[in-house]
């Protein structure tokens, strides 16, 4: 089991401070940033460009994870891997060569990733699990913050820890939204190694005491 590994989402921070805001991500003791670009389009909402990670790159290590909510993800990759992303996961939902892509994200030198909505059923994806470094499952609709966890997407989180074993493969298995201290232990127990939180991480009392039970938590 891949040690587990909670990804901060930027998208909580303060945006007139961004720079401050990723340093104290870092100063908490998390080793990856999760930066979320939506385009108006396939999310109802907007976030960041290329610019803005290419600004922030100089100023930490943290290992850039970063989810493209677009509509047309291929004309976009090849710049945020050059303005610094370490690793680029693109939805699955969209009508766009996916596999051509997710190859595009590798051959320009970072991770790629593979993204479910709720509603998306599991076998959408299939297809490219040869081909990712992360399965990220949406336990949200995404475009949002702040918003419930949807814990019966746990169920194809299992699933893709089983199907990883019987594949030997060896991608991560990632949550995002609504995840908290709560709901934690019970994504670790349904196969996810890798944990975004945006407002539970930036609304913590004490964020060092977060990030540290979320990256121990024991599996049951
Ligand atoms: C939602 C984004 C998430 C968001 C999660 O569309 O993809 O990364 O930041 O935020 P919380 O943890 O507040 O649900
Ligand atoms: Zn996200």
């Amino acid at each position: 089991m891949a040690k587990p590994i909670l990804a901060p989402s930027m998208l909580a921070a303060d945006h007139s401070r961004l720079a401050e805001d990723v340093l104290g991500v870092q100063a908490a003791g998390a080793s990856w940033l999760h930066i979320d670009i939506m385009d108006g389009h396939f999310v109802p909402n907007l976030t960041f460009g290329p610019q803005t990670v290419a600004d922030l790159r100089p100023k930490t290590s943290l290992f850039f994870d970063v989810h493209l909510m677009l509509d047309n993800p291929q004309d976009y990759v090849e710049a945020f891997v050059k303005a610094g992303a370490d690793q680029v996961s693109i939805h699955v939902e969209p009508d766009y060569d996916i596999a051509g892509t997710l190859k595009k994200i590798k051959s320009l030198g970072a991770r790629a990733g593979i993204v479910l909505n709720p509603p998306t059923p599991l076998e959408d994806v299939i297809p490219y699990l040869e081909q990712v470094d992360i399965v990220l499952a949406m336990t949200v609709q995404p475009g949002f913050g702040g918003q419930s966890f949807q814990e019966d997407v746990l169920k194809k989180t299992a699933r893709l820890a089983e199907l990883r074993k019987q594949r030997g493969l060896e991608f991560r298995i990632e949550v995002d939204g609504g995840v908290n201290q709560e709901n934690a232990a019970l994504c670790r127990q349904s196969g996810v190694d890798t944990l975004v939180a945006g407002t539970a991480f930036f609304k913590a009392q004490d964020r060092i005491a977060f990030l540290r039970a979320i990256e121990t938590e024991e599996q049951s």
